[in-house]
C-alpha cells in the first residue's frame, strides 16, 4: 500500500497527500472516503460548507482505523468566523463528524468585516479547549496571513490555497515558510485544466505515470506543501496516491513551475480577498 510522507509544521505532522470531499454528498461520499481510506490515505479534508461532515465522519467509523490514524481536517465558513459563531460552527462539525476533536480546524475565507484580531482569538480557543489539535487558515494572501501569526496566540500551521501548475503561489509560499507553516494545496490538479498540456503529457510518458501523478509527484516533492486532490473515481483515488515512489528532476520541476500563467486561477468568488501578485 502505498504511503504518503508527513510534512511537518509548527508541531504538526500531515500526511502530504490528503483526500478532497468538495462535491461529494450521501452514499457516494461515504464510499468514495472508504476507498481513500482502504487505498492507504490518512488524510481526509472536509468542510463544514460541503455539507458531508456526517458521511465522512461515517466512511471513518467504518474503516475500523483508529482515530489517530487519521488526519482529519474541517473548516468554517467565512460568515461564521464573528466570536460565538466560529464556536458554534466548531462544536457542530464535531458533532456532524462524530469525533471529540479534529485534527486541523481552518478558517476557510477571511472576512473583511471581522476583525483578524477577533476570528484568530476564537481560532486559538478551539485549539486551547480541545475542540481542535492544530489550527490553521484558508485562502489568506500574505499580509493577511501575516497579520493573522501576529495575533495568534496559538501556532498556525497551514495556509490551505488554490495550487496547481498553472497557479504561481510561490509568495503566498514563502510567507508560510516564514512563519514554519506548511502550504497545502487546494484544487491541486486544478480541477483536471491542464491534463492535456504537452509539457506535462511528455513527463507522464517519460515516467511511465500518469499527467496527474505527475503534477501531485510536483507538489510533494516542494518541501512544506501538501496536496488534497479530489476523485470520485475509484482508480483515480488509489493512483493519485501512488506518487512517491518516482522522483522528478530539479529541472522537471523547474518545467512545470514554468506553465504558470497570469489567468490560472480557478476559484473566484466574490468574497474573495486581494490576492497577492502572481507571475
Ligand atoms: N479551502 C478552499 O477554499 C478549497 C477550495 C476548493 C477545494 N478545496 C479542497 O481541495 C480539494 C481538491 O480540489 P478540487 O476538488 O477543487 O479539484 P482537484 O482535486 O484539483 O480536481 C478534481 C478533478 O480531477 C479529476 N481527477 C482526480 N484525479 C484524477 C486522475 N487520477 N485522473 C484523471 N482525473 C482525475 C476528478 O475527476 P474524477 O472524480 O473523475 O477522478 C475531478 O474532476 C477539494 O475536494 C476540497 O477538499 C478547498
Amino acid at each position: 500500500m502505498p504511503q504518503s510522507h508527513t510534512v511537518q509544521a509548527n508541531g504538526a505532522s500531515i500526511p502530504a497527500i490528503g483526500y478532497g470531499t468538495f462535491t461529494l454528498s450521501g452514499e457516494a461520499c461515504a464510499e468514495a472516503v472508504g476507498w481513500a481510506l482502504a487505498a492507504g490515505y490518512r488524510h481526509v479534508d472536509t468542510a463544514r460548507m460541503y455539507g458531508n461532515e456526517a458521511e465522512v465522519g461515517q466512511a471513518l467509523k467504518t474503516s475500523g482505523l483508529k482515530r489517530d490514524e487519521v488526519f482529519v481536517t474541517t473548516k468554517v465558513w467565512w460568515t461564521d468566523l464573528a466570536p460565538g459563531d466560529l464556536e458554534r460552527s466548531a462544536e457542530g462539525s464535531l458533532k456532524r463528524l462524530g469525533l471529540d476533536q479534529v485534527d486541523l480546524l481552518l478558517i476557510h475565507w477571511p472576512n473583511p468585516a471581522v476583525p483578524v484580531a477577533d476570528s484568530t482569538a476564537a481560532l486559538c480557543r478551539m485549539k486551547r479547549q480541545g475542540l481542535a489539535r492544530h489550527i490553521g487558515v484558508s485562502n489568506y494572501p500574505s499580509a493577511l496571513l501575516d497579520e493573522a501569526v501576529r495575533h495568534a496566540t496559538e501556532p498556525l500551521v497551514v495556509n490551505q490555497v488554490e495550487y496547481h501548475p498553472y497557479l504561481d503561489q510561490s509568495t503566498v509560499k514563502r510567507a508560510c515558510e516564514k512563519h514554519g507553516m506548511a502550504m497545502t494545496a487546494y484544487s491541486p490538479l486544478g480541477r483536471a485544466a491542464a491534463f492535456e498540456d504537452p509539457t506535462l503529457k511528455a513527463l507522464a510518458q517519460a515516467h511511465g505515470r500518469t499527467v496527474s501523478q505527475i503534477i501531485l509527484r510536483w507538489h510533494v516533492q516542494q518541501p512544506g506543501v501538501i496536496a488534497i486532490p479530489r476523485s470520485t473515481t475509484r482508480d483515480h483515488i488509489i493512483q493519485n496516491l501512488d506518487v512517491f515512489g518516482f522522483e522528478l528532476s530539479d529541472e522537471e520541476m523547474r518545467r512545470i513551475s514554468g506553465l504558470a500563467r497570469p489567468n490560472g486561477r480557478i476559484l473566484e468568488p466574490d468574497f474573495a480577498p486581494r490576492w497577492d501578485k502572481t507571475s
